[in-house]
């Protein structure tokens, strides 16, 4: 089995990715910090692939923790590097936090992999490099503008080391740029899931906390936007379509099928959904009524964002196969777990 390297693998999309690994007969080797992650995931992950995954309590920032994880793990294949912090309106407070570590963690990956013949990444971005968009869907090909927020610019500065590090004389390094949009949902087994740590920054945790009256409402961030009911458009992709994402990019990489040093996909499901139409279906599918206040918009926020989800479908041959109906159940099943 092909040993691939999972920075942040014991996080929420990291997890999940660890399982679509193993169940493709890939060996997953975990590297974790657990800063933003909580060790009971472990457990998840092995009561699902049925057996345990190699775990490393270190921060891949740390250059000489990183070595040694290479050098007890020769013949990595590749990596996969999900290690960063995400929440957008979070790196509006902690600006210095998010660089240090979403763009110290990717220099220092970037530093390691060659020393120990590691050529291939698949790397973490986000839709949020692409700004505020003059139009929707984005593609690829839409120019990024500036980020809204100091998480999209860690996200677009690290696309652009990317770029340099790969075009650089003698290179060797290859690697896919995933931009994900929202990622939402569980595993269907409810082993595993998102487990944010604290008040959660993100809407869907926010919403199931709510629901299982661990919160007392949901604050709407803004009704007054240019949209067709006034809150915020985002295109909502379940967690194990992304994951999955991941597997074949891992793989086309592997099979040195990708046709540039570095290629780049939007891992979207191509539709956009309002903040209000997502509490809509989630009330729909969980038969929960929330506690809803309309309340101001977030710093940070962009109004509107979906994917062209083309380009990975022609090249890749990925689709999502999850609603946002399924997508909200999953999330509404695992939070009645915990
Ligand atoms: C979604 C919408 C909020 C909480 C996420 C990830 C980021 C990136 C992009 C991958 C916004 C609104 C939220 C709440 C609300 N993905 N909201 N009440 O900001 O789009 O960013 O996707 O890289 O990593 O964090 O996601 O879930 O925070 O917000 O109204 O209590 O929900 O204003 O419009 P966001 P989010």
């Amino acid at each position: 089995m092909k040993k691939i390297l999972v920075t942040g693998g014991a996080g929420y999309i990291g997890s999940h990715a660890v399982v679509e690994l193993a169940q493709a007969d890939f060996q997953p080797v975990i590297i974790d910090n657990f800063s933003n992650s909580r060790e009971s995931a472990l457990a998840g992950i092995e009561a699902i692939v049925g057996r345990p995954v190699p775990i490393y309590r270190i921060d891949c920032g740390d250059a000489t923790a990183l070595r040694g994880v290479f050098q007890a793990e020769p013949d990595i294949a590749g990596v996969i590097h999900f290690a960063a912090y995400k929440a957008v309106g979070e790196s509006v407070d902690k600006p210095l936090a998010y660089f240090q570590n979403n763009v110290g963690s990717l220099l220092t990956l970037l530093q390691v992999m060659p020393e120990f013949g590691v050529e291939s990444l698949v790397f973490s971005s986000s839709c949020t490099v692409y700004g505020i968009p003059d139009a929707l869907p984005v593609t690829e090909a839409t120019p990024t503008k500036p980020a809204s927020s100091p998480y999209g610019r860690t996200k677009q500065m690290c696309e652009e080391i990317v770029h340099d590090v790969a075009g650089a004389p003698g290179s060797q390094l290859r690697t896919i740029l995933l931009r994900y949009f929202n990622p939402i949902g569980a595993h269907e087994s409810a082993r595993i899931g998102e487990l944010p740590l604290g008040v959660p920054n993100n809407l869907v945790p926010f919403i199931t906390q709510t629901a299982a009256g661990l919160r007392e409402k949901l604050t709407v961030y803004g009704t007054d936007y240019d949209t067709p009911d006034g809150s915020c458009i985002r295109d909502y992709i379940h967690v194990v379509d992304l994951a999955k994402a991941h597997v074949t990019a891992v793989q086309r990489l592997l099979d040195r099928k990708a046709s540039a040093p570095v290629e780049t996909f939007n891992v979207g499901t191509g539709r956009g959904n309002t903040v209000l139409e997502v509490v809509r279906t989630f009330e729909e599918v969980s038969g929960q009524k929330l506690n809803v206040l309309l309340g101001a918009r977030r710093a940070g926020d962009v109004p509107a964002i979906f994917a062209d989800a083309t380009h990975a479908a022609e090249v890749l041959g990925f689709r999502t196969e999850t609603s946002l109906a399924d997508s909200l159940a999953s999330s509404w099943l695992w939070q009645q777990t915990l």
